[in-house]
């Protein structure tokens, strides 16, 4: 902490499509950040925004008061923090906010524990725009005072949070059910404009059909209007979405719950993944049902 203002100093590793949003969102608060990013030159640009880029993960964690983890999944979170638990500071806190799971959110809190750390298992729901905005909302595993310290970051990064448990792994638990929605009701939307389409009624219909009414919700017009216009530029990349359904699944099978429209998502996500989409947003899962015929070049 600066001991003026009592700021803390956070230290973000991982600035790809979340985390460079998040640090941002951070500076714009005037909280300092430290970040890396394995492409250096991806967390590079955040040093026009006052962030200090370092060089290694080492260097980035040194002297920080919060450890913001902000990669891919859990064998990068595990491993980038095996590296930089020896170079934390001893009250360091370390919010981890990446989408790892279950399994790899018990062993973070292992190598929390053995490295002396206090981790609040805090994983993010929101895409890239409300992260440049600070307009996510945080889930969150872990003892209240823990939230109570980390204020002035949530507050920064977020509009709410939503306190799913005192224990590491609730917030995870919250994050798997709420991405389980968002990768069904885009696939739904998917495929409500392929049927309407492939029946020769004019597939944007469907979304005023909607609109306004009790099965009407934001995020449907938000990833219909990039299918409609064929615009896959990624907030959330399908690829990332297929790595979430991996691990709602392992999470269903150890809760007991049935698994059969998860099994027909991984499908519909996995097809588009083939066809070339794996890096663009999800939003073109849609390719899965129509190879093309919303948005794509014959529309
Ligand atoms: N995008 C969303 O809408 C969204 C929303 C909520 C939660 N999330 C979750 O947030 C996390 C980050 O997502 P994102 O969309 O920001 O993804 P992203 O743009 O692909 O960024 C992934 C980050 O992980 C790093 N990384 C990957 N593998 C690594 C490894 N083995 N070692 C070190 N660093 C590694 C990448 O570094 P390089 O740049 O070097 O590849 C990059 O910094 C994921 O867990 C995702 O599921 C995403």
């Amino acid at each position: 902490m600066t001991a003026a203002t009592g700021t803390p100093t956070v230290a973000v590793l991982g600035t790809g499509i979340m985390g460079a949003g998040m640090a941002r969102s951070l500076l714009r608060n005037q909280i300092p950040v430290r970040a890396w990013n394995r492409t250096a030159s991806r967390a590079q640009p955040l040093a026009a925004d006052g962030a200090l880029v370092a060089g290694s993960v080492t260097e980035a964690v040194s002297g920080a008061d919060v450890v913001l983890t902000m990669l891919y999944d859990g064998d990068a979170v595990l491993d980038v923090m095996t590296e930089a638990a020896p170079a934390c500071s001893p009250s360091a806190i370390w919010l981890q906010s990446a989408t790892i799971g279950l399994a790899a959110t018990t062993q973070a809190a292992a190598l929390a524990e053995t490295a002396g750390l206090r981790l609040l298992d805090a994983p993010a729901l929101g895409t890239k725009q409300p992260a440049e905005q600070g307009k996510l909302v945080m889930l969150a595993g872990g003892p209240g005072s823990l939230l109570a310290e980390l204020r002035p970051v949530l507050d920064a990064i977020s509009t709410r949070t939503v306190h799913a448990g005192e224990l590491p792994g609730q917030g995870t638990a919250l994050k798997l059910a709420c991405n389980a929605w968002i990768a069904s009701i885009t696939a739904a939307a998917a495929q409500s404009l392929t049927l309407a389409s492939g029946l020769a009624v004019e597939p944007r219909l469907f979304l005023e059909a909607i609109s306004g009414g009790a099965s009407d919700c934001a995020y449907v017009h938000l990833k219909g209007g990039q299918m409609l216009a064929g615009e896959f530029d990624p907030a959330f990349a399908l690829d990332g979405v297929s790595k979430d359904l991996g691990l709602i699944t392992e999470a269903a099978d150890r809760a007991g719950a049935d698994t059969t429209l998860l099994a027909a998502l991984s499908q519909v996500y996995r097809v588009a993944s083939e066809r070339g989409y794996g890096s663009q947003d999800m939003a073109a899962v849609i390719r899965a049902f129509d190879a093309g015929l919303i948005g794509g070049p014959s529309s």
